[in-house]
């Protein structure tokens, strides 16, 4: 019976109380004890789940010595030599309770309780009688039957157990199958829509490039004609410019996140990487209040990847660790340690920061371009950084959880991955 059900006869009990009225109805008849004690066994067989129920640890001893007691007391009042009552199978009921619920050990001790408990009517027996040898392995076979059943039948609940254990086990693991797979849908669709935003992307970005350019050429011929002549004309094309050449920044990190890129792989020291990219992310932001702390493992195998697209990944993740400490500064930790992903070997880098975190609705997003909680930030960051990962047939999750200060964990290979020519050389005539 479930936990928490109401109690309901089922069939079975139904027949366990007719067998016991059946019992009831054999002589000695007129035996009101007897009545009695078998009327107390079948009620406690039905009710003894609830006392599992309610003594998760002990109910199986209670239920065995319970057993144990009504049935040395029920041959206590059938037949005039109680060691020799025709009731002495009702040991088989704690007995074999006991084989249901404990171990081996535990079975043959309580089962050990149970023939002693039968053998105690000897003593009775022995001040009238004397013990014959017929007598002796009559007790004897008796008992050795207790042990027989016993262990046949724990045999059997142990294999049941292991089975259900098995199952269990199975199904644990189909159930974590199950949620990387729906993992493996989430990054497949985040793949889906970065591709076919960076396809517009490239197309939108490269028509801006072109009337850009022209600007860009005609403010710079204005500046150089209008300096002296006109200082306010020449101070206005002077914005046309910069702004001009903001705009074609812009359109240039645009572009590297919407365009395939072509890898130059070659073998890559991962510390001298991340190295770089934090003396460029501190050189960006001199005066930042920020500790770098960093440990990266011995002996690192070199990456096999492409130098300036994985310094930009650091260089990304570093910007926004140093942007989410700014003000009130923070220490910035850098680990690098093998790993493998998918039977790759690699290098797995973790950038941990102590600034705020990343809010819990903003966590499935971040990796989507132009998502940014910054008043000037693009939000290109993190969805360049993916695709540079992805390109290298590596990983990066957010290991953080939210309420945590952010912690990002990129995967790298080290080998070379399969498949990367191809990818080098379907790409490589679209650059540019
Ligand atoms: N280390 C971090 N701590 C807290 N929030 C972060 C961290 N890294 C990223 N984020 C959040 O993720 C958002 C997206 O980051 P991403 O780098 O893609 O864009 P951005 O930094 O806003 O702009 P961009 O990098 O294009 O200048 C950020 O705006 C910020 O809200
Ligand atoms: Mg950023």
């Amino acid at each position: 019976m479930e936990n928490g059900r109401k109690y309901a006869l089922s069939w079975i009990d139904g027949l366990w109380l007719l067998f016991l009225l059946a019992l009831a109805l054999l002589p000695p008849v007129r035996e009101v004890h007897k009545q009695l004690i078998l009327l107390a066994i079948g009620l406690f067989q039905l009710l003894e789940r609830q006392v599992l129920l309610r003594f998760p640890q002990r109910g199986a001893v209670y239920a065995v010595l319970v057993k144990i007691a009504l049935a040395t007391v029920l041959l206590g009042h059938t037949g005039e030599l109680s060691i020799n009552s025709s009731y002495y199978p009702i040991f088989y009921l704690p007995v074999i309770t006991a084989a249901m619920y404990f171990g081996p050990a535990a079975t043959l001790f309580w089962t050990a309780v149970a023939s002693l408990a039968y053998c105690s009517y000897l003593y009775p027996a022995l001040q009238e009688y004397e013990l014959t040898r017929a007598g002796v392995v009559e007790l004897a076979t008796r008992i050795l039957f207790f042990f027989v059943a016993a262990l046949i039948v724990n045999r059997f609940v142990l294999e049941n157990r292991r089975q259900v254990r098995r199952y269990q086990q199975l199904s644990e693991s189909l159930a974590e199958a199950n949620r990387q797979l729906q993992a493996a849908q989430e990054e497949a669709r985040r793949s889906e829509r970065l591709a076919a935003l960076g396809q517009l992307s490239a197309g939108l970005a490269h028509e801006i490039r072109n009337p850009l350019g022209v600007i860009k050429g005609s403010a710079e011929m204005l500046t150089q004609r209008l300096q002296q002549a006109q200082p306010l004309a020449s101070e206005l094309a002077g914005y046309i410019l910069s702004e001009t050449n903001r705009l074609n920044a812009l359109v240039a990190r645009f572009l590297d996140f919407a365009r395939p890129s072509r890898l130059d792989l070659r073998p890559v020291d991962a510390p001298a990487l991340l190295d770089r990219a934090l003396e460029t992310v501190r050189a960006q932001m001199p005066d930042a209040p920020v500790t770098v702390e960093r440990k990266y493992a011995a002996g690192l195998p070199p990456l096999y990847a492409d130098e300036q697209l994985c310094e930009q990944i650091f260089v990304n993740l570093f910007t926004n660790a140093y942007q989410a400490m700014d003000g009130a500064g923070g220490r910035l930790q850098v680990t690098a340690e093998r790993d493998a992903l998918e039977g790759l070997p690699g290098v797995a880098v973790e950038v941990q920061d102590s600034g705020p975190g990343i809010p819990a609705e903003m966590r499935q997003q971040i990796f989507n371009p132009f998502v940014s909680s910054k008043k000037d930030g693009v939000g290109l960051g993190l969805s360049i950084v993916a695709k540079i990962v992805d390109d290298h047939h590596g990983s990066i999750r957010l290991k953080s959880e939210p309420g945590e200060s952010a912690c990002f964990r990129v995967f790298l290979p080290s080998g070379d991955p399969q498949g990367q020519e191809e990818s080098d050389g379907g790409n490589s005539d679209r650059r540019g």
